[in-house]
């Protein structure tokens, strides 16, 4: 109890961004100045990104800059040291668990790796979020229509009752974002969507991305190294060099960048 006034009264010393209600009304996401660090490990100092609905933003930034401790934080998975974090209206650092799960709901996360439960069938996989997330769906007596709905996005349908097992690489990646489907999210999130696929595979997989977001209309944050990914499917970039937004543009802006550090990303 303690710790969560104090919390909230730091949260509260750190300036508000004032415009995000009034000019900025389709704002999803909203991350200023966010630091983290593990005792010496400065990952993130000030970090921000704003992300508008229906927009495709990519984060791009080497290995251990501070990608996924960045999205952990998004969704509450990881509290920052400081900074305002803003989800769909909501910041994130003042909600209680209750509230945390409701905005969850609405978010779809695909993790780095696929992140399948082994254990289950690809159609118990599907159901988990919903049964995590009953209040969503409302009482839903009969799941399969909404599993294979969401299977059939992603050209999966036939693989309702097989275990992860039994998948490919890319199939599993494929299931795993039928599974962020299934709660109809307003924003999804990607953790390296492509990482470890072959090319053939990583296009098909951005390509369901954006089939995706044209169907749904949803905000989608992408983290990825691909830099094939990130010009197929961004709009807009933000590199995370030295635990900040270093530069941000359109991939045509920041691949014609002579700035070293900007530079690295794109030589192949
Ligand atoms: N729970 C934790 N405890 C301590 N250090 C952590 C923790 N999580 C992440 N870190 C550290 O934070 C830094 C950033 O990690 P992060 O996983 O965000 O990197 P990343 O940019 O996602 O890298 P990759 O591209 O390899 O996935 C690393 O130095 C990592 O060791
Ligand atoms: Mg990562």
């Amino acid at each position: 109890m303690t710790y969560n006034m104090e919390k909230i009264k730091h949260m509260a010393q750190i300036e508000k961004p004032a415009s995000v209600s009034d000019k900025e009304k389709n704002l999803v996401i909203h991350i200023k100045d966010v630091r983290k660090s593990f005792g010496d490990n400065h990952v993130l100092n000030g970090f921000n990104l704003k992300l508008h609905e229906g927009e495709n933003l990519v984060v791009m930034g080497k290995s251990g800059s501070g990608k996924s401790v960045m999205i952990k934080c998004l969704v509450g998975l990881m509290q920052p040291d400081s900074g305002y974090i803003e989800v769909m209206g909501q910041e994130v650092n003042t909600l209680d668990q209750g509230q945390l799960d409701a905005l969850r709901a609405d978010i779809g996360f695909l993790f780095q790796g696929s992140a399948l439960y082994d254990s289950m069938t690809v159609r118990e996989n599907l159901e988990f979020p919903m049964r995590r997330h009953k209040e969503k769906l409302g009482n839903v007596s009969d799941t399969r229509p909404l599993v294979l709905e969401a299977l059939e996005n992603v050209g999966l349908a036939h693989t309702m009752d097989l275990m992860p097992a039994e998948l490919s690489g890319g199939m599993k990646r494929r299931v795993a974002l039928a599974r962020t489907l299934i709660l109809k999210p307003k924003v999804i999130l990607y953790d390296e969507p492509t990482s470890g696929l072959d090319p053939i595979t990583a296009k098909e997989i951005i390509e369901l991305m954006r089939s995706i977001q044209r169907k749904y209309n949803t905000s989608s944050l992408i983290i990825t190294h691909d830099v094939d990914c990130a010009r197929v499917i961004s709009e807009r970039m933000i590199l995370l060099v030295d635990g900040i937004n270093y530069a941000e543009g359109t991939f045509a802006q920041l691949s014609a960048s002579t700035d070293p550090k900007v530079e690295a990303f794109f030589k192949k």
